[in-house]
């Protein structure tokens, strides 16, 4: 599936997404149920040859500056989105580090006319596929688990598949639940 979907990163703090379960394709009508699910994003699929206005680097803020995930992705040990930082927790620095580079000008402009970046979004899974981060989180599965050493990516790229092939083996190993109604609900 295609993974070029645009997200603003607004909307991940907050709306919450009905999501009309399309299983009833694979199982039958019968098994067909209605269930919410914060959306991650919204399904909105982006041109794929966009690239982020704002060139975002992690291997600054986490591999040089020692930044944690959680610090911005705040949402991730308790929802089932991780979430992207809001404009102001960047702008906590970025008043005062980095003033003259056209990246954080650029930030700065959208943070004045009170707009958010739009970035280019990498991971997802279809809306028929139920994913927490919670629960991996409370696991104690490592965020590398899914999406590699991100700290050491000047832009995140997808380097797992996030198939049910992919799901499926952990749950295995890990003991964790194969019956289908637990990611298909
Ligand atoms: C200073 C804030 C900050 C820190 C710290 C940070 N990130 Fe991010 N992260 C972002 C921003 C902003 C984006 C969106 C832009 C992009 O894709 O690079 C992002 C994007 C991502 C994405 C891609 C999301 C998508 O579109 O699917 C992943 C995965 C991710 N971060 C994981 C991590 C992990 C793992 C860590 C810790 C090793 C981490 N981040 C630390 C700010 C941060
Ligand atoms: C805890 C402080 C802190 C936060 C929060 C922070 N940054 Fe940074 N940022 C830095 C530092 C430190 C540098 C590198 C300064 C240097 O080495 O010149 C940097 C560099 C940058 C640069 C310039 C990189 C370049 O080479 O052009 C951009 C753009 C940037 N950050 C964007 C962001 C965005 C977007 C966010 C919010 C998601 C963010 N930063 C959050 C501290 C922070
Ligand atoms: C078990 C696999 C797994 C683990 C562990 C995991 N993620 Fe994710 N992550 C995903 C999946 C799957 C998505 C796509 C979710 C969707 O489409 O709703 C995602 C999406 C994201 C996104 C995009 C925005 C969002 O909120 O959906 C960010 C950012 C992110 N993860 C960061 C992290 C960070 C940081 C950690 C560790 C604290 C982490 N993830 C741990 C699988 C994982
Ligand atoms: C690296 C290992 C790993 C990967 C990869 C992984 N999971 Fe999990 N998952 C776990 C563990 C461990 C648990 C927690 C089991 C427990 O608490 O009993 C879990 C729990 C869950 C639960 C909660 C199940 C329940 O009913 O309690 C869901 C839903 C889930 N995973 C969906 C997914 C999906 C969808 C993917 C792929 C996008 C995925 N997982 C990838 C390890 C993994
Ligand atoms: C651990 C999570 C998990 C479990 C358990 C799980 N699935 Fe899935 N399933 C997924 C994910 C993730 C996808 C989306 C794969 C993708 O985007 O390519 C998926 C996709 C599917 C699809 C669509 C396939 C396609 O080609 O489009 C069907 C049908 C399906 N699953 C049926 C099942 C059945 C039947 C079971 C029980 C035997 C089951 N799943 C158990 C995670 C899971």
């Amino acid at each position: 599936m295609s993974s070029a979907r645009k997200m603003g990163w607004a909307l991940v703090a907050g709306g919450l997404g009905l999501a009309a379960l399309v299983l009833a394709v694979a199982f039958g009508a019968a098994s067909a149920r209605a269930s919410t699910k914060i959306a991650g994003a919204p399904a909105k699929i982006a041109d794929p040859s966009a690239v982020d206005a704002i060139h975002f680097d992690h291997t600054i803020h986490v591999g040089k500056y020692g930044m944690q995930c959680l610090d911005c992705h705040v949402y991730a040990t308790e929802s089932t989105v991780a979430g992207l930082p809001p404009v102001a927790k960047c702008m906590g620095c970025h008043k005062f580090v980095d003033k003259e580079k056209p990246g954080v000008q650029a930030l700065a402009t959208l943070w004045r006319e009170g707009k958010a970046p739009v970035w280019q979004r990498v991971y997802s899974v279809p809306d028929y596929v139920y994913f927490s981060h919670e629960v991996h989180l409370a696991a104690k599965v490592q965020c590398q688990s899914c999406h590699g050493d991100v700290g050491s990516m000047h832009t995140v790229r997808r380097v797992t598949s996030l198939s049910m092939g992919f799901c499926l083996r952990c749950h295995e190993a890990r003991h964790a639940p194969v019956a289908c109604i637990a990611c298909h609900k």
